[in-house]
């Protein structure tokens, strides 16, 4: 692997416990104004701090985040139909490798419909994309969709994830499913699992502790953060168990405290003030 994808990769697999923990805010390419991310640029500011990856879109990337983050962008590149439109699996490559390159992404984001009308676009597609990224140390990361006509049990995660890393995928993102170890076990990549629809802050919470548990190194969160009332006490939350090891009480324990103490005043100079749970482990000797 070269230098520079291997920067890239661990810009978003922290190498000091190889784990993940990605905010999600690409939902509105193919959702338009999703509830609760009606206005990017207020959802993403207080949570960027707190994340080490953001997945996002060029369009919300340049009008949404400050140039002068140093959070990396994960930016999908994948796109071309709409929650009314004909077929959701219908995508293509809708950003140039130039426009990445512009937008100092750290990675690249896109969606395969394996058993879809358009599979085998959205397959070609990978793998195309991968190997223009790779002329350039630019990891993929294959978004495992799911839909109403597609699975989201373990024999369908294990095919789809097989396959994106089959195709040179870097990192494959998936959703959790009963037996999920054994789809952790078939992909020889790197997987991160999404989120998915809005559920009780506990059970995310649960999701998560599940999710590292069963072999992901993280997960890529958005609805269940910024849908959550507390959005800021919920993605630290998840951060405890991505990254300080909590369990599903501890974390929620300190969700609840978070959510109690109220927002705290702006200090612009402030680092992210994290707690002991939060904290990475020390790197291992
Ligand atoms: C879907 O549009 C995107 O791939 C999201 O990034 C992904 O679904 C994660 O977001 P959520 O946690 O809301 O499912």
């Amino acid at each position: 692997m070269d230098w520079g994808l291997k920067n890239r990769i661990s810009q978003i697999i922290k190498p000091y416990d190889n784990r993940a923990l990605m905010l999600a805010v690409d939902h509105g390419y193919f959702l338009g104004p999703t509830e609760k991310l009606e206005n990017p640029k207020k959802v993403i500011a207080p949570l960027l701090k707190y994340c080490d990856s953001l997945m996002v879109t060029r369009g919300i990337q340049r009008t949404s985040v400050p140039a002068t983050t140093d959070t990396p962008m994960v930016l999908r590149v994948s796109g071309g139909s709409s929650i009314i439109g004909e077929d959701l699996s219908q995508e293509d490559i809708t950003v140039s490798i130039q426009d990445a390159i512009r937008l100092n992404a750290s990675a690249l984001a896109m969606s395969i419909f394996v058993g879809s009308k358009y599979e085998h676009q959205t397959i070609v597609n990978l793998g195309k994309l991968v190997s223009k990224a790779e002329r350039y140390g630019i990891p993929v990361l294959a978004v495992t969709a799911v839909g109403k006509e597609l699975g989201k049990d373990e024999r369908y995660l294990s095919l789809a994830c097989r396959i994106a890393a089959e195709q040179g995928a870097h990192i494959v993102k998936t959703y959790y499913c009963d037996n999920f170890e054994k789809v952790v076990q078939s992909c020889p990549v790197p997987i991160i699992v999404a989120g998915g629809k809005k559920i009780p802050e506990r059970d995310a919470l649960q999701l998560t502790y599940d999710s590292i548990k069963g072999g992901a190194v993280g997960v890529d969160m958005g609805r269940n953060i910024w849908q959550s009332e507390h959005p800021v006490a919920m993605i630290r939350a998840v951060r405890s168990i991505v990254h300080g090891n909590s369990n599903v009480d501890q974390a929620y324990d300190f969700y609840k405290k978070l959510v109690s103490e109220g927002p705290k005043k702006k200090n612009k100079s402030e680092k992210p003030n994290q707690t002991k749970s939060e904290k990475p482990n020390p790197p291992k000797k």
